[in-house]
C-alpha cells in the first residue's frame, strides 16, 4: 500500500526546490504526495524564518496538525508522523522539541538527504523523535537522487546555497550556513535530467545565486555567467532564469551573458533594499545607491529590453524621513516591473535587532503604504504597456476555467489565454489584450 506524505512549503523558491527533493527521496519508501494533511501518514512543514512571528506561525500550524494526528489515531487509521524542516527548524530546533514534543522529526535544510533514515527511525518501535540540524561537511547534493522526472515545464535548480554576506537584518547566513557552490557538471547533469522530464525553462536558485563559483570541468572556478553559457548549449532548454542575485556579485561575465544568451530571459530580480547610502551601510550591503544605478545601466545597455524586480525594506533602524525619500527617489528613477517591499522585522540573533534606534511601527506602516503605492503604480504601468504587444509565452498549466491555460511571459508575468491542454510546454506568440496588477490576458497570435 502506498503511504501518503503531505508537505507544506513556506518561504522562498529554495524551499520549493527542497520540497520537490524530499518527495523524490521518499518515493522509494512507498510515499506518494497528497494535497491535504487530513489522511497523511507523514506531514512535513517546510518552514521560513525570514520575517516576523515565523516561529509562532509554525507552532499554531503544528497545533492543527496535532489535532489531525489525534483524529487519525482515533479512527484507527494509524500513526501520523510529523516533521518540521526548513529555516525555523534550523534556527529553533530545540525550542520545537521542547514546546511541541509530539513532533517526530526536526531537520534543517542541510540534512534532508537523510530523510529516509529519519523516517524509518521515527516509524520504529519506541521512537523518541529525531533532531538533525547539523551542517554536514559532505554536501547533501552528493546524496540526492540523480533522476528528476516530473518537475513540470518550468523547474527550479539549486546551484548555490548559503550566504557569507551577513546583511545585518538577515537570518539566512545562520539558517542556511556558509556559501556552497555545486560543481558545474553536477548542475549541467541535473539540468539534463530535468529537461528529459519535460522542462523547457530552468530557474537557477541560490540565496545569493550570482556569488556562484562552482568547480568547472577545467578545474577552474566558474562564475554564474560561465554556467549560463554552458547550460545554453543544452538542447531543449528554451529559457533560463536565476534568482536571487546580489548587486555586489554582478560581474562582467554575467552582464555579457545577458547580452549573448538568447535563452536568458530579460527579467532580473535584483534586491536593493534601500536608496539611502547611510542605511545601506548600516545594513552591511556593501554597495551604494549609485553603485546600484551603475549596475542597472550596464545591464540595460547589454539587454535593452531587461525588466527589473527588487526587494525593499522600510523602517530599518535609524532610517529617517530623508533616507526613506531617497528610497522613493531610487525606485522612481529605476522604475521596476515588480517590487516586494517589507517592514523591517527584527530577527533574533541578527545585529540590527539590537540597534537602539528602532523605527516606530506606525512609521514603518506609513512608509510601506507610500512605497507600495509607488511600486504598484509602476507594476500596473509595466503590465499595461504590454497591451497590444505579441509576447512569447511558455504555456505552463491549466487555468481555473475549462479551456484556459496559464503561461509566463519573458518578464515572468502570468498570462491567461484559451488553448488546448496538449499545448502545455510550447512557447507561443500571444497578443496581449488585457492587463491587471498581477497578470495579463491574451490570445494566441495567428
Ligand atoms: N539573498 C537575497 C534576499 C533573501 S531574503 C538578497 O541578498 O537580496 C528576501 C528578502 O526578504 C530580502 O531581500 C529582504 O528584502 C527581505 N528581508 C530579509 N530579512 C528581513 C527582515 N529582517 N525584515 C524585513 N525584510 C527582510
Ligand atoms: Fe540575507 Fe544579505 Fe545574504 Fe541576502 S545577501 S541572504 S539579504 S545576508
Ligand atoms: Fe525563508 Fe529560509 Fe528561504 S528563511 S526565505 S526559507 S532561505
Amino acid at each position: 500500500m502506498t503511504k501518503r506524505v503531505y508537505i507544506a512549503t513556506y518561504g522562498c523558491q529554495m524551499n520549493v526546490y527542497d520540497t520537490a527533493r524530499m518527495v523524490e527521496l521518499l518515493a522509494p519508501l512507498g510515499f506518494g504526495k497528497v494535497q491535504t494533511p487530513e489522511n497523511a501518514d507523514l506531514v512535513i512543514l517546510n518552514t521560513c524564518h525570514i520575517r516576523e512571528k515565523a516561529t509562532e506561525k509554525v507552532f499554531s500550524e503544528l497545533g492543527k496538525i496535532r489535532a489531525l494526528k489525534l483524529q487519525k489515531a482515533r479512527r484507527g487509521d494509524g500513526n501520523m508522523v510529523i516533521g518540521v524542516a526548513g529555516c525555523v527548524a534550523q534556527a529553533e530546533g530545540e525550542e520545537i522539541r521542547r514546546r511541541a514534543p509530539f513532533v517526530d522529526l526536526v531537520f534543517g535544510p542541510q540534512t534532508y538527504h537523510k530523510l529516509p533514515d529519519m523516517v524509518a527511525r521515527a516509524l520504529g518501535a519506541g521512537a523518541t523523535g529525531v533532531i538533525d540540524t547539523s551542517f554536514p561537511a559532505d554536501p547533501k547534493f552528493d546524496h540526492l537522487p540523480r533522476s528528476r522526472p516530473g518537475q513540470g515545464v518550468a523547474a527550479f535548480l539549486t546551484v548555490q546555497e548559503g550566504c557569507d554576506k551577513f546583511c545585518t537584518f538577515c537570518v539566512v547566513p545562520y539558517t542556511r550556513g556558509a556559501e556552497y557552490s555545486r560543481p558545474a557538471m553536477q548542475i549541467v547533469d541535473e539540468a539534463r535530467q530535468i529537461i528529459a522530464g519535460g522542462a523547457r525553462e530552468i530557474t537557477l536558485l541560490g540565496q545569493n545565486v550570482n556569488s556562484y563559483h562552482g568547480k568547472g570541468p577545467d578545474g577552474e572556478a566558474w562564475g554564474l555567467g560561465r554556467l549560463i553559457y554552458a547550460l545554453a548549449e543544452l538542447p531543449g532548454l528554451k529559457r533560463i532564469r536565476y534568482t536571487t542575485s546580489h548587486p555586489r556579485d554582478v560581474d562582467d561575465e554575467l552582464i555579457a551573458a545577458h547580452r549573448d544568451v538568447p535563452q536568458l530571459m530579460p527579467f532580473l530580480h535584483l534586491p536593493v533594499q534601500s536608496g539611502s547610502d547611510h542605511v545601506l551601510a548600516a545594513m552591511n550591503r556593501r554597495h551604494t545607491a549609485d553603485d546600484y544605478r551603475r549596475i542597472v545601466s550596464r545591464l540595460r545597455a547589454a539587454r535593452p529590453d531587461l525588466a527589473l524586480s527588487t526587494d525593499l525594506i522600510v523602517g530599518f533602524p535609524g532610517e529617517d524621513d530623508g533616507d526613506f525619500r531617497a528610497t522613493l527617489a531610487l525606485v522612481d528613477e529605476i522604475s521596476f516591473a515588480q517590487a516586494f517591499s517589507f517592514k523591517y522585522s527584527p530577527r533574533p540573533g541578527t545585529p540590527a535587532a539590537l540597534a537602539t534606534d528602532q523605527v516606530l511601527d506606525a512609521t514603518k506602516t506609513e512608509r510601506l503604504v507610500e512605497l507600495q503605492s509607488m511600486v504598484g503604480r509602476q507594476q500596473r504601468g509595466f503590465n499595461r504597456a504590454c497591451i497590444g504587444r505579441a509576447l512569447p509565452v511558455l504555456l505552463e498549466k491549466r487555468g481555473r476555467h475549462p479551456g484556459q491555460l496559464v503561461g509566463r511571459s519573458p518578464y515572468l508575468q502570468s498570462v491567461h489565454l484559451a488553448a488546448a491542454a496538449d499545448r502545455i510546454g510550447e512557447i507561443v506568440p500571444v497578443t496581449i489584450t488585457g492587463a491587471g496588477q498581477n497578470s495579463l490576458a491574451g490570445t494566441i497570435a495567428a
